[in-house]
């Protein structure tokens, strides 16, 4: 005990000699032949000096032990909270993966109450649709018979021309899309894989291929409604309207509400003549059972008819029946020449009855009828008089009411003479499109106004 005492003391005597000097002590000892040993080697300096440091430097040496130990924890904390960060950004956002290309989406913009979303657009690109829509709608097509639709905050969406319900709602905003993964994946039948990696938040999208001849050669994309419920009947909110048919239309839905419904929105006025050469599309044979002479109309405008007229038998409106639809730039001739005609022998001359005629008739190469797109009704009380009588019949009732589900407005209302050229005409119904159709009667406008609000 009493030794470690003097070693300890003899140490510290030694703590503020040089190398040099322990060496020199070493070697005087040695040729004394003393035990050199009580002398720490040179090479402990390091140790000494640092503890003579320690010693001599207490508090400085604590306050800058405690700002290291601090600075260490603060540093480490920082990583921490940036690793965590990034960790957590990285869990949570999702990682598509469109083929080769990676996209990544922030977990707030694809995963909307708990559901997972699919951007639309991305979606198209990838698998080369054809992508059209507006503010509210999109389409999607790979072909005419090929295509979907949504429509904002909507749940109802289309397959190939039926309208079905999914559990959450599309959204479209600013020309993009988004859809309910659940859905996408289930609408697209064959050329597209879909692989969701939940708990990676990965989803990996690959259209499907074959090589031939060393050439990938990609698989055709079909939709099919196969794995979605098909409703009996057809409900449609569309434009905050209830709109319940009262038979399920499924099968026209791809006629009523037609992909390229542009093609339907032809305008025949006297500021706009569609000319004596104008043939509309393909024309078919209206059945004899909704009207009681030879009559043809534009094909799709045809089915749509028939849909509607079968509905309103539905709904017990029997005696109604379709009294002109198409006519050509000659037979608009014979009818207008007769109407001036009637006019002359009224005592008016040809000035006066061309202008008297041109409120209700329109002159050849500018009338709708030459566009096969419009039917005029009729019913069995009438006794063929095509007057606004029409306007007291149970089916004017029901056409006002629905036509507009069927894509057929009345094109002559009672307060638009002055935009549309002509008088009242309640018996007077144009084909656009579910579409437009709808747009029109929600707003209360023409055709015309449509057109110019659409070309904004
Ligand atoms: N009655 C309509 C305006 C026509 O003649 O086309
Ligand atoms: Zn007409």
């Amino acid at each position: 005990m009493k030794k470690d005492k003097k070693n300890k003391q003899e140490q510290e005597s030694f703590e503020a000699l040089s190398s040099e000097e322990l060496h020199m002590l070493r070697s005087r000892l040695e040729e004394l032949g003393e035990d050199r040993s009580v002398i720490p080697p040179p090479e402990s300096r390091k140790d000494l000096v640092a503890q003579h440091y320690v010693k001599h430097n207490k508090p400085k040496v604590v306050v800058v032990s405690v700002l290291a130990v601090s600075f260490v924890l603060v540093v480490a904390l920082l990583i921490a909270l940036i690793v965590g960060v990034v960790n957590r950004r990285n869990k949570a956002d999702y990682v598509f993966y469109f083929g080769e290309e990676e996209v990544e989406y922030k977990y707030e913009s694809v995963v909307i109450n708990d559901v997972l979303y699919v951007d639309m657009n991305r979606f198209a690109a990838y698998t080369g649709m054809t992508v059209s829509g507006s503010a509210e709608r999109m389409k999607y097509l790979i072909s005419d018979d090929q295509f979907l639709k949504f429509e904002n905050e909507s749940e109802y969406f289309v397959i190939n021309g039926v309208k079905l319900l999914m559990p959450t709602p599309a959204y479209v905003k600013d020309g993009n899309c988004l859809v309910p993964y659940p859905v996408l994946s289930k609408a697209v039948e064959m050329g597209v894989s879909f692989q969701l990696e939940s708990g990676k938040h990965i989803v990996r999208i690959v259209r499907k291929s074959q090589m031939v001849e060393d050439k990938e050669i990609f698989d055709a994309i079909a939709f099919s409604t196969l794995m979605f419920d098909q409703p009996a009947q057809i409900v449609i909110e569309e434009h905050e309207l209830d709109m319940t048919y009262s038979l399920d239309i499924s099968a026209v839905e791809a006629y009523i509400d037609p992909v390229d419904n542009e093609r339907f929105l032809v305008l025949a006025n006297p500021q706009h003549p569609v000319g004596p050469d104008y043939l509309p599309g393909t024309m078919e044979r209206i059945p004899a059972k909704w009207c009681k002479k030879d009559m043809q109309l534009e094909q799709t405008a045809l089915v749509a008819l028939e849909a509607m007229m079968e509905a309103m038998a539905a709904d017990g409106i029997t005696d109604v029946y379709v009294t002109s639809a198409f006519r050509n730039y000659q037979y608009q001739q014979t009818l207008y020449n007769t109407y001036l005609n009637q006019e002359m022998s009224k005592g008016l001359t040809r000035e006066q009855a061309e202008k008297e005629v041109l409120k209700y008739s329109a002159k050849p190469g500018t009338s709708e009828h030459q566009t096969g797109l419009c039917v005029d009704f009729i019913t069995d009380s009438m006794n063929n008089n095509l007057t606004n009588a029409f306007e007291g019949t149970a089916a004017f009732m029901w056409l006002s009411q629905n036509a507009y589900k069927y894509g057929y407005i009345l094109r002559y209302p009672d307060d638009k003479k002055d935009v549309v050229y002509y008088n009242y005409e309640s018996w007077h119904y144009r084909f656009v499109g579910r579409t437009a159709a709808c747009e029109i009667y929600e707003k209360g406008i023409c055709l015309e106004e449509y057109l110019e609000l659409i070309a904004q």
